[in-house]
């Protein structure tokens, strides 16, 4: 499909769903199909919870997370490596691309994303960067808090087994040495919280599209999501 078939091109798409249901490979190939910047705001996340493991701040202390929430420096930008990576991620201008996406991180990731100041801090930026238009955001409060106003609201979702399934032939073909079980645990971990919490729960915003990609293939769900755009 090439961009010149699109008319009326939604200018905001907010893509929400649970941990490892595709939303930053699809957001991605859509955002390169249309021409817009991508941002997976579950990168900011990981960037707080992996600079307080640095720092050595308890992830349980919630105004000392807060507080470096509130004073991190982060930076998205392209890709300009070979190693497979979707965006380049500075924290404190230094390269931790990679190190966001370790076990450690997993971890405590959910629980750090539940401090109030901490989403108004990321929420903040999240908005400033969305407000100009052009742009697929991801995350998991995108349409029902981050920009309510969206275009196009996508909730993407996967049973936990295949979500589990995807993720562990990616950690595999990553080098990384995991199990199956734990990757299941681990994101089984993770739904109960990001669903759980009392601020910005994940959950569909009432005027998203659902998309279960339980049988479908990453191809599939691309086209059916380009077809959604095309019909707004
Ligand atoms: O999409 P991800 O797995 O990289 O997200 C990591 C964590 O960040 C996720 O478990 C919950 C949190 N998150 C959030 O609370 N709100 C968002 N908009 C994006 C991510």
């Amino acid at each position: 499909m090439s961009e010149k078939s699109f008319n009326n091109v939604p200018k905001v798409i907010a893509i929400d769903g649970p941990a490892a249901s595709g939303k930053s490979t699809i957001g991605t190939l859509i955002s390169n199909q249309l021409g817009y910047i991508c941002l997976d705001t579950g990168i900011m996340y990981r960037a707080v919870a992996f600079q307080a493991l640095k720092e050595g701040i308890d992830v349980f202390n919630e105004e000392a997370v807060s507080q470096l929430a509130e004073r991190v420096q982060i930076d998205i930008l392209p890709a300009e490596h070979e190693d497979n990576r979707q965006f380049t991620v500075l924290i404190e201008g230094e390269d931790h691309t990679w190190d966001i996406r370790t076990p450690a991180v997993n971890q405590v990731v959910s629980e750090v994303s539940v401090y109030p100041r901490v989403r108004t801090a990321m929420t903040d930026l999240q908005r400033k960067i969305g407000e100009k238009g052009n742009i697929v955001m991801i995350g998991r409060d995108i349409g029902t808090v981050v920009l309510p106003d969206a275009d196009l609201k996508i909730y993407l979702d996967a049973s936990v087994e295949v979500r589990a399934q995807r993720r562990y032939i990616e950690d595999l073909s990553r080098g990384k040495k995991v199990s199956y079980d734990e990757v299941l645990e681990s994101l089984r971990h993770r739904d109960q919280i990001d669903s759980g919490r009392a601020v910005a729960p994940l959950k569909p915003a009432d005027d998203a599209i659902i998309v279960d990609s339980d049988k479908m293939t990453v191809y599939e769900v691309v086209e059916h999501v380009l077809r959604l755009i095309q019909q707004k």
